[in-house]
């Protein structure tokens, strides 16, 4: 029987189950449906009462995104539509949640009387994170429930919370280890409540006038609204209303919040981000094979010989360990290989450090942690290399060290097993070519610190086959990492465009204008810090190779970065690069301005006979994202990146570009800059 025909022995209570694959999304066609439904359960005298639940493993992910890309057809049904049908209800409701239970989804259970949910169900209003905030009552009836300021919170962080969490906060009635629709039933025969009645509360321990302050202090705490606060703040002042005004006030307030939101620049940049992440494994002519798209999906079954069952790291540095505790908390056991007995004392004492900062955060209990550590094992023993299903090569960064690493991974390696390099710059064709395995060689770049940042170019050779990728592609969801696909070009997408990019920043200096200038105006615009304080937290000495490689800056010189390295100022490893550092200030890592750099830019200038000109920030900020733009461009028209959201994303995961404006590709779409007249664009990037 389905779980949506009615009971023989519970006539009384109708079960009507959410089923819009995959995600249950709450789509206008599929709300008229619901509505449907729900309106035949209240017009049927025999049904006493209503459980609503999920099909496909979950409950909603809420409101169907695709819908706010057009304009509202006049005659939409909504899910405010469906909450208002259940509001208007005398029947009792019960939502009965399993799984994803996300944004509208959340917000119909919220509507209910009460709810239940399994130990799997995850809970989460995302909203903001699509630059949106609840739209169908969560704002007004979750303080209502859990008080104002958890509410708040909840909101705005955006993340799911475990159904036993939710039962802390107060969100949902009851956990049950099974049995979810027989206890919905039996909630159902008790009486109703609706969060509509309920007076608002601030928290338990604060009076309702403690809710100004409340107020202010969040509108303190989160960006400015023309800075990535816009939704926020929107937010804010929508759980305001749930406490000064009568509910249906408050309805009336969070629905012109989020009407505005829906067509603000800022939201419509972050759907964007959702939908271009969402793109990035459909590759043209690559299919997921079926067993690693199981292991993708967190398959714990039998294993095919393409997949990770265990794999292993050559380098014990900062990288390889990086990208081995990635591995281990994927629940993948990793051998560290490394003949330097130094660098892997430093290796043991980084994952040992990283694992016990993960037991004082709460996020893991000792057993686990110690379960994780024991799961990375290191070694001097190459041989120990040869049952891995992926071995991810990170050592220095030098063309023949590698080619020899390749070769002598070629001849220990099992037949199937992948080979992958972690190089930021380099041809891995060359590095394929070391091998009779070609078709299973790839680039994996990770990005420091590997074990966090979310990023992960793939890159595919020449003749990478698609099995390969697909299990890249699988690994990459597996360690919750946002795989981006890349063509085999030097320095990839990523550090193909910086380099544009700092180049330019050079050049603008070279100028006259002075890099803390610079630095200010870029992160004006969002990003968390400046060109030159990105070189020198990544080194002048790797700064200078690149750009040497690359024939010069924007203008075709090294010279400065040439004069800061003889005066050993490497950035700050050395306390002193394109600025200087002091540990007293910000832990050492705050940039702090030199006159002395800025005398040899101008200097500089002068020899090279490039004259002074004043440039307003807006010139600055235009010049340097044309720079990005522009490259990614060429890189799109070479084929070396697919789509313009695959940079969108790389540039917003790996370089701290301000979600809120899309990523480089979608702001050169969307805003007034205009970047290929401003540009002068660098040699071209060839492995040929
Ligand atoms: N709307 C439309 N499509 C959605 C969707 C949504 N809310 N959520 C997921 N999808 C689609 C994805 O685009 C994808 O489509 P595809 O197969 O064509 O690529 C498919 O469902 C599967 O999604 P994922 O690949 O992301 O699957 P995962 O299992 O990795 O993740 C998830 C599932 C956790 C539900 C994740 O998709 C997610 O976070 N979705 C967004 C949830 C969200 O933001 N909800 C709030 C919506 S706004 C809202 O509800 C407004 C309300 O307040 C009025």
């Amino acid at each position: 029987m389905l779980p949506s025909e009615p009971h023989p022995r519970d006539q009384h209570v109708r079960i009507i189950t959410l089923d819009n694959p995959p995600v249950n999304a709450l789509s206008f066609a599929y709300c008229a449906k619901l509505l449907g439904e729900i309106r035949a359960a209240h017009a049927d005298d025999s049904v006493e009462a209503v459980v609503i639940t999920g099909a496909h493993g979950l409950f909603s992910a809420g409101a169907d995104v695709n819908d706010f890309q057009a304009e509202m057809p006049a005659n939409a049904v909504t899910i405010r539509d469906v909450i208002a049908a259940v509001e208007a209800s005398v029947k009792v409701h019960v939502a009965a949640m399993d799984g994803n239970c996300l944004g509208g989804g959340l917000e119909l259970s919220l509507a209910c009387d009460y709810r239940v949910a399994t130990r799997n169900a995850r809970l989460g209003l995302p909203e903001i994170r699509l630059g949106l905030i609840p739209g169908a009552g969560g704002t007004q009836r979750l303080p209502r429930l859990i008080g104002a300021r958890t509410a708040l919170e909840f909101m705005l962080k955006g993340s799911s919370i475990s159904a036993g969490r939710a039962l802390e906060l107060g969100i949902i009635d009851e956990v049950v280890a099974e049995g979810l629709i027989e206890r919905a039933r039996a909630l159902a025969s008790e009486p109703k409540r609706r969060l509509s009645e309920r007076d608002a509360i601030i928290a338990k321990d604060l009076p309702l006038q403690a809710g100004p302050y409340v107020v202010a202090q969040a509108h303190k705490m989160v960006p400015p609204e023309e800075n990535g606060g816009l939704a926020a703040h929107k937010l804010i002042d929508a759980v305001q209303a749930s406490v000064e005004l009568p509910f249906v006030f408050g309805i009336g307030r969070e629905t012109r919040l989020f009407d505005e939101l829906v067509r603000s620049a800022p939201s419509q940049a972050l759907r964007h981000l959702f939908f271009a992440e969402r793109e990035l494994d459909k590759i043209p002519g690559l299919a997921l094979s079926g067993v690693a798209l199981r292991q993708a999906q967190g398959d714990t079954g039998p294993r095919g010989d393409d997949t990770i069952a265990k794999a292993a790291v050559v380098g014990a540095g900062t990288m390889g360990s990086g990208i081995a505790i990635s591995l281990a908390q994927a629940g993948i056991p990793v051998v560290i290989v490394d003949n330097n007995d130094e660098a892997v004392d430093k290796a043991r004492q980084t994952v040992m450090g990283m694992f016990m900062y993960q037991v004082q955060k709460g996020r893991l209990t000792q057993e686990e942690a110690w379960k994780r550590g024991q799961s990375i094992r290191f070694t001097d023993d190459w041989n120990e290399l040869s049952d891995a299903d992926l071995i991810v090569e990170a050592v220095f960064e030098n063309l023949d060290v590698k080619r020899e690493v390749f070769r002598k991974l070629d001849a220990i390696a099992k037949p199937g097993a992948i080979l992958a390099s972690n190089t930021s710059t380099l041809d891995i064709d060359a590095l394929a070519r070391e091998t009779k395995r070609p078709d299973r060689v790839l680039g994996l770049h990770f990005f420091v610190p590997a074990n966090i940042m979310p990023l992960l170019e793939i890159v595919r050779g020449r003749e990478t086959s698609p099995e390969t990728l697909a299990v890249a592609f699988a690994l990459a969801k597996r360690l919750r990492k946002k795989g981006v696909l890349s063509g085999n070009a030097f320095g990839f997408i990523g550090n193909r465009m910086i380099f544009d990019y700092v180049g330019t920043a050079n050049a603008i200096a070279e100028e006259g204008v002075p890099p803390y200038r610079i630095d200010a105006v870029m992160k004006a615009f969002g990003f968390p810090m400046g060109p030159f304080a990105m070189s020198d937290l990544s080194g002048l000495d790797i700064g200078l190779a690149v750009q040497k490689a690359r024939g010069g800056d924007a203008n075709g010189r090294t010279h400065v970065l040439e004069r800061l390295i003889g005066m050993k100022r490497l950035g700050q490893k050395t306390m002193a690069g394109f600025f200087k550092y002091d540990k007293s200030v910000g832990k050492g890592r705050e940039p702090i301005r030199d006159p002395q750099v800025e005398e040899i830019f101008a200097e500089e200038a002068r020899n090279a006979g490039v004259t002074p000109r004043a440039y307003s920030d807006e010139e600055i900020r235009d010049r340097l994202l044309g720079a990005l733009v522009h490259r990614g461009q060429k890189l799109l028209e070479e084929g070396i990146a697919l789509r313009p959201g695959d940079i969108d994303i790389v540039y917003v995961y790996g370089y701290g570009f301000p979600p809120h404006r899309g990523g480089p590709m979608w702001y050169a779409e969307h805003s007034t800059l205009s970047p290929f007249d401003k540009l002068r664009v660098t040699r071209e990037p060839t492995h040929a």
